[in-house]
């Protein structure tokens, strides 16, 4: 018999990792706090929860994946919160990006309960969702990371065990950082060629032949080019991941100066924005008049 799922939170990344799991046959119960976006796996043979307690109360292995810290507190620790539902025996997986400090107060309340726990963030983006091929950085014990394996099998292709709760957490945020960065320095460059008379595509031309071909040229170079940011991972999470980094930082006495300049920059176009952009959208600072 496969072990019943519950899953928490059916935004951009949760809801094709719902159709994953309906088909790979898991037996689904389903809660989001936009009632409407249940509809399309109900409809898939996903059983509706009546709140996150009662989603918890159906499942051996609950996952959540909702937008950030707030959020994932609501859901866990809110009125009529999954951490109410969770029987002893049973396991959570939060693949939500938050604090290293938030997952260690999880798994803390979890151990409490006699509930296990991983921080199970991922990468892979929307279209490692929709293929089932995402990447899980893992934070705790192994032998839960076996436990849910199967469950997780239906969603990624790779389980990168990194160490305590938090791990996760921790090699994720350093990720995004990276990431944040890398297109913030794509688009200020870009910014800098074009300002001086030269087509910006000659210079992705020149890098592609240079370093060859990456993510970074081959899909966010373009959105940069067209101007166009249809969101994949939206702009006020890549905000909200690089403010964690940030505190991350303080927390343990290191300065993160690049990454401070460019929150600010992201953060100036997050204000200005009046729809929910890529983080690729970082650009328009440069196109303001
Ligand atoms: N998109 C990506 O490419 C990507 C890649 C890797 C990791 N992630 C991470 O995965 C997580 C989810 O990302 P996403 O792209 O799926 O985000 P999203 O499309 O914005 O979905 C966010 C989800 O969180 C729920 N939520 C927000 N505030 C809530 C609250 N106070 N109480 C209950 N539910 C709440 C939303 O419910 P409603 O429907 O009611 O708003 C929705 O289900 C984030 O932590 C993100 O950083 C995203």
């Amino acid at each position: 018999m496969k072990p019943s799922v519950g899953l928490i939170g059916l935004g951009l990344m949760g809801k094709p990792m719902g159709r994953n799991l309906l088909r790979a046959g898991f037996p689904l119960t389903v809660w989001n706090r936009t009632a409407s976006r249940a509809e399309e796996l109900v409809r898939a043979g996903a059983t509706r929860a009546a709140n996150p307690r009662d989603a918890a109360a159906h499942a051996d292995v609950l996952i959540t994946i909702v937008s950030d810290p707030p959020a994932l507190e609501e859901v866990l620790f809110g009125e009529n919160g999954a951490l109410g539902g969770l029987r002893p025996g049973s396991a959570l997986v939060d693949s939500s990006t938050v604090s290293p400090e938030l997952a260690r107060r999880v798994a803390r309340s979890c151990g409490e309960r006699g509930v296990e726990f991983l921080d199970a963030p991922v990468t892979g983006g929307t279209w490692g969702a929709e293929k089932g091929e995402l990447v899980f950085m893992i934070g705790g014990p192994g032998e839960t990371l076996e436990r849910v394996k199967p469950v997780l099998g239906a969603m990624g292709r790779r389980f990168f065990h990194l160490g305590p709760h938090g791990a996760g957490q921790t090699i994720k945020l350093g990720m995004n950082l990276l990431l944040a960065l890398q297109v913030d320095a794509l688009a200020e460059s870009l910014a800098l060629v074009t300002s001086a008379g030269v087509p910006a595509e000659r210079l992705i031309e020149v890098m592609q032949a240079s370093m060859g071909r990456s993510p970074l040229l081959d899909v966010k170079a373009p959105l940069i080019l067209h101007g166009e940011f249809p969101a994949s991972f939206p702009l006020r999470l890549m905000l909200k991941d690089m403010r964690l980094a940030l505190e991350m930082g303080r927390q343990h006495g290191v300065t993160l100066p690049t990454l401070s300049a460019a929150a600010a920059t992201y953060a100036e176009v997050q204000e200005g924005s009046h729809d929910d952009p890529d983080f690729a959208a970082v650009a328009r600072f440069w196109k303001k008049s």
